[in-house]
């Protein structure tokens, strides 16, 4: 299971396009569910052929297209009941005026109207018509009464429409359709994660990504952190239920889907930032930065110019962010990392102590496969000892898998669910 919540992953649409002008948008439409992640089946009537054919559908979907109410060889598939169970949304677009009368007085002459009874999952509706039609009484009767059974109706768009009528009754674009399903499933899967999640009701803060020490207002000190760990782990705290705030140094990623986020440069406006966390109340505290640890003593005010074969520069000590936060009277679960490229175990397990945290995962950053830049890693978390839990190695897997695991080892420590070493 992925933690990016920016795709849906494994749910499952039936796609019901009925007879109308905009069935030619549906298509678009399963392109941007399947982009978005979901798992899509076309369902046709009679009346959506005459517009556009199956073949069209059964391409973009890579599934079989459903036609037919009572065909052997279709229910020798996936029949009308399969099918009705594993909607998890079975959305109707465009819906036309007949198959809402159709669902309104429950009618089950073909497919998609059996389908429509036979289904437990939610029914959205996104009727497209002549305005007219759409104004006509019967049809606001039966959208009122579908909307008194539970069925979710996308308002049409108003304007120019096929047959030169200009009013309410255009389906929306195909975007805006998959935007709202997959905000459908994104509050869905958060109301979950809020309840039942491993981290639920948690404050989570992660730094990330290097620090920028300036020499002279154009230039700095800095490293090759590029943040991808720290942005991995900060969505998957939020997937695991967290409210999360990421602390970030200058990188050039996305910020995590639901992720507070917080720009920072140098390590000092980090660790305020951090300490302004302890204040809004934090409970675990994930240090990913790479932190500079010297600052140039004094940045010059103006450019510094050329001039002789040498040119000194004084640094200073930086304040250790994760160390600072670890020694507050009421310090949240602090978790560290440390990148090493030797005695990667001794020295890790001494960082642990020394600057008092819950949790260290380290990684040797001389194997060339894996750490900064890389996509993937593979580390070995130690916990402090009053937790008596044993260290775990996490094998070479993708940072969002490592994530998940570090997330599960935070999870685990918190409850102690591990067995005494
Ligand atoms: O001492 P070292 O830099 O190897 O420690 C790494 C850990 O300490 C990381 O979790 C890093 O984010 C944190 N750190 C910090 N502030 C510093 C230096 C390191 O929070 N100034």
């Amino acid at each position: 299971m992925s933690f990016d919540l920016s795709v849906i992953p494994n749910k499952n649409i039936v796609l019901a396009v009925t007879g109308g002008i905009a069935a030619y948008k549906s298509a678009i439409l399963v392109r941007r569910l399947k982009d978005a992640g979901f798992n899509v089946r076309v369902v046709m009537t009679q009346g959506a052929q005459a517009f556009i054919t199956p073949l069209t559908f059964q391409a973009l979907s890579g599934n079989s297209v459903h036609t037919e109410l009572l065909n052997p060889e279709a229910e020798a598939g996936m029949g009308h009941i399969e099918l009705a169970r594993w909607a998890d949304l079975l959305l109707v677009a465009p819906a036309s005026c007949n198959t809402l009368a159709k669902f309104a007085v429950g009618l089950a002459d073909d497919l998609l109207s059996t389908l429509y009874l036979a289904t437990k999952s939610p029914v959205w509706v996104a009727p497209a018509m002549n305005q007219q039609m759409w104004a006509a009484k019967a049809t606001q009767r039966n959208l009122n009464t579908l909307v008194e059974d539970g069925v979710h109706v996308i308002m049409p768009d108003a304007g120019s429409q096929a047959c030169g009528d200009v009013g309410l009754g255009r389906m929306p674009e195909p975007e805006d359709l998959a935007r709202q399903v997959t905000d459908y499933f994104h509050k869905a899967q958060r109301a979950i994660a809020e309840k039942f999640g491993m981290l639920a009701g948690r404050h989570v803060v992660v730094t990330a990504g290097p620090t920028r020490e300036a020499i002279d207002p154009v230039r700095y000190i800095s490293n090759h952190s590029t943040g991808k760990m720290g942005f991995a782990l900060a969505a998957a705290c939020y997937a695991a239920g967290a409210k999360v705030t990421l602390i970030a140094g200058p990188v050039s990623l996305d910020t995590p889907n639901g992720v507070r986020r917080i720009n920072v440069s140098s390590a000092v406006q980090m660790l305020e930032i951090s300490m302004q966390m302890l204040d809004e109340g934090c409970d675990i505290f994930i240090a990913t930065a790479a932190v500079a640890d010297y600052r140039v003593a004094e940045v010059a005010e103006h450019k510094i110019k050329k001039a002789g074969d040498e040119l000194n520069v004084s640094l200073i000590k930086n304040p250790d962010i994760v160390a600072t936060i670890a020694q507050q009277q009421k310090r949240p679960f602090m978790v560290g990392f440390a990148a090493e490229t030797r005695n990667v175990e001794e020295y890790a397990a001494g960082k642990l102590v020394a600057k008092k945290l819950d949790m260290i995962a380290c990684n040797d950053v001389s194997r060339p496969d894996i750490g900064f830049a890389s996509d993937e890693n593979a580390m070995i978390v130690f916990f402090a000892e009053q937790y008596q839990m044993q260290k775990r190695d996490l094998e070479k897997a993708s940072k969002q898998e490592i994530a998940q695991q570090l997330v599960e080892a935070i999870h685990d420590a918190l409850h102690n669910e591990i067995e005494p070493v």
